[in-house]
């Protein structure tokens, strides 16, 4: 599990680095899955409500996307290699595949409710694991990354209630 790092300066010891990169890779797979899922909604959705959903999921992907990024230059920041690929994010999500046999709205809202509920239980025992490692700055961007999938799923799952 745990890989050599660059040899950089950095206040944390390398061996609880290996272990933040680590799980910064593992919130990159799932990042990475969660924004092109997302998009195969926004691609696929049809219906009577079609314009208002396929704006909503290309919204929802958007907001996703930076952090896919900032994840992977964290990894990069403590002295790992990011595991960013689509190949490799298809490998390591936590994610479950998106259906492809969703049709219309509601198929397509569910399946989206249900990637980004996985996908915040998931970021929240990561937020654990970062302050169990004692690293503040990871810890900060999986709660900044938890407050925004809290918001996004409070627009997709209100179409649901
Ligand atoms: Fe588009």
């Amino acid at each position: 599990m745990t890989e050599a790092l660059r040899p950089i300066p950095h206040p944390i010891p390398e061996a609880r680095r290996a272990d933040l990169v680590a799980l910064l890779n593992e919130r990159l797979a799932a990042t990475a899955d969660l924004q092109m899922q997302v998009k195969q909604a926004h691609w696929n959705v049809t219906g009577i409500h079609f314009q208002t959903l396929h704006e909503l999921f290309d919204a929802v992907a958007d907001a996703v996307h930076p952090y896919v990024d900032e994840i992977a230059e964290r990894v990069t920041a403590l002295g790992g290699v990011a595991k960013g690929t689509v190949r490799m994010a298809a490998a390591a999500s936590s994610l479950p595949e998106y259906p492809l046999d969703a049709v219309g709205g509601e198929a397509h809202l569910t399946a989206v409710r249900d990637r980004l509920a996985t996908y915040a239980a998931d970021n929240l025992r990561a937020i654990d694991a970062a302050d169990d490692l004692d690293d503040d700055a990871t810890q900060d961007l999986f709660t900044e990354i938890q407050r925004e999938i809290d918001k996004l799923q409070y627009f997709v799952a209100s179409h649901l209630l």
